[in-house]
């Protein structure tokens, strides 16, 4: 299962990039907006400081909702970095950018999905990642992993190579429930990776350790 932090803060992605189990980025407008990054020029900009510091795919949302506009905003990011993979969202308009976007080379995040029947819509246009936004299916009252799972199964079914992508994740139990049901990418916000560390059995065990050490050895 590959590890991509949900962000546009650089500090943040270079601290999960320190663990070197990184393995991409995600960001969206709203994560954009957040770390007052606005303007064409500079969001372009931060992607590319996004691509020099990981080594993997980095996703970048167009914000046109026609078939034109998208293309046209697919050329542009594609363009900045050969790890730039475009996220386009589940409507009648990017589902068509999407294929076309598969017809001539340039990788796809089909975000936005909430149902298996988008995901089927998605894997047949040919996106590369489906983004499932898991959280927020939880905040439905439904359930998101519920939904990873049915997602993964049909996938498998039909040999589609559409890789889910887990998104909107909100905590660590996520990503150990998303790697149960075989999601083949999990995207994190920095606080739901580093929670995968903690148990307090490792804490006390290691001053144990450590303090039986410092006994023997003064
Ligand atoms: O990757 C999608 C994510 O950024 C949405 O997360 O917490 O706003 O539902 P959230």
């Amino acid at each position: 299962m590959k590890f991509f932090i949900d962000t546009a803060d650089l500090n943040e992605i270079k601290e999960a990039a320190a663990l070197g189990i990184l393995d991409g980025v995600t960001t969206n407008p709203s994560l954009m907006a957040k770390v007052g990054i606005t303007g064409a020029d500079n969001i372009k900009k931060h992607y590319v400081d996004i691509c020099n510091i990981v080594d993997g795919d980095i996703s970048a949302e167009v914000i046109s909702v026609d078939f034109d506009g998208m293309v046209r905003e697919a050329k542009e990011l594609s363009a900045l970095h050969p790890n730039i993979v475009v996220k386009i969202p589940m409507i009648k308009e990017g589902i068509k950018a999407i294929k076309w976007c598969t017809d001539n080379g340039i990788r796809t995040n089909c975000t936005l999905v909430f149902s298996a029947g988008q995901a089927i819509l998605a894997a047949k246009a040919g996106a590369t990642y489906l983004s499932p936004f898991i959280g927020r299916v939880d905040d439905m009252n439904w359930d998101g992993i519920l939904l990873i799972e049915q997602i993964v199964h049909i996938y498998r079914i039909y040999g589609f190579e559409t890789e889910v992508l887990a998104a909107s994740i909100r905590n660590p139990l996520h990503i150990v429930r998303c790697a149960e049901v075989g999601a083949d990418v999990v995207t994190c916000p920095l606080s739901s990776i580093l929670g995968l560390f903690k148990h307090p059995l490792t804490d006390l065990g290691l001053a144990q350790f450590l303090a039986d050490y410092k006994k023997g050895n003064g």
